[in-house]
């Protein structure tokens, strides 16, 4: 049994499904104790019913509270404080993603975006400082997305906004928090086998497999790995960086390029 995480007590911002849970799963699966969060507490109870069996030596609880709220994220983090003794690991996951073509897009839709995504990640650290300051490896690791950062899609201009701005966010935020040793760094996924990608259809999603280099969409456990290796005491002389988890999918120059491997 892999107890690295033993002891440790995680919390992970929309928890209850897609990515997140994906990424509770594997850090229970090391022996941390896990908070989740969300809005929908039908959806919390459930996810902590089912990712239970899945702890290795600790346990899992959920939170609910909208992350879009700097009262929500106070009363969150001390939750899992109280807990589970402290905060060591806070996965700022949790976001939406409405499609909106520019056009039709009203100031409503970005300031909706932009709260739970860009405003929530930083209102989540914000309030988990008081308790990663007296953490031992005190850590932050962002969902962000290939999609801003790194790449475009119609229709998600305002989400691509929000997720690079993660990133300029989680810059600043790691040299203003180095002098407490909390790392900050990032995660991002391409295309990830989530509840509503299922729901596409299996046509939809054989057309995303063919974009990409390795010929699948990651798995939710696919970005848990990755969380727990920047969260792990190996991880420790790396902050302020971002790790492409996306089956080389932002790798290929062209077409032909993809095409030559098929
Ligand atoms: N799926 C992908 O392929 C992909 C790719 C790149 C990046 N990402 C990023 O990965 C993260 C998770 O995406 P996902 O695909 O797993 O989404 P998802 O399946 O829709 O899950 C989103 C989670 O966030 C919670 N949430 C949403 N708004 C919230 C709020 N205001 N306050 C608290 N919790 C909130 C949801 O619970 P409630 O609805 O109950 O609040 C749910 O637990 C997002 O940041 C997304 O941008 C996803």
């Amino acid at each position: 049994m892999d107890t690295r995480f033993n002891d440790k007590s995680v919390v992970i911002t929309g928890g209850t499904r897609g990515i997140g849970k994906g990424i509770a799963k594997v850090f229970l699966g090391h022996g941390a104790n896990v908070t989740i969060v969300g809005r929908n507490s039908d959806d919390g109870e459930a996810a902590v019913a089912a990712l239970s069996g899945y702890a290795a030596t600790g346990s899992v609880s959920f939170a609910q509270g909208d992350m879009s709220l700097e009262s929500d994220c106070v009363e969150i983090m001390e939750f899992a404080s109280q807990h589970y003794g402290g905060i060591d690991i806070l996965c700022a996951n949790a976001g939406i993603f409405p499609e909106k073509a520019l056009e039709a897009m009203t100031g409503a839709d970005i300031d909706l975006m932009l709260a739970v995504n860009l405003k929530g990640t930083i209102l989540s650290v914000k309030a988990a400082l008081s308790y990663l300051k007296n953490s031992q490896n005190p850590r932050v690791i962002i969902t962000s997305s290939i999609t801003g950062p790194m790449t475009g899609f119609p229709g998600w201009s305002h989400y691509g906004a929000s997720k690079a701005g993660q990133l300029g966010f989680m810059r600043s935020a790691a040299i203003e928090l180095a002098k407490y040793k909390i790392t900050v760094n990032a995660v991002l996924p391409g295309n990830i086998l989530t509840e509503g990608l299922t729901d596409l259809g299996s046509e939809y999603l054989d057309g995303m497999r063919s974009s990409i280099p390795l010929g699948d969409l990651g798995t939710v456990e696919d970005i848990g790995y990755a969380c727990a290796f920047l969260a792990s005491p190996e991880a420790r002389y790396i902050t302020g960086h971002s790790l492409v988890v996306d089956g080389g999918q932002t790798l290929p120059e062209s077409q032909a390029a993809l095409d030559a491997i098929r």
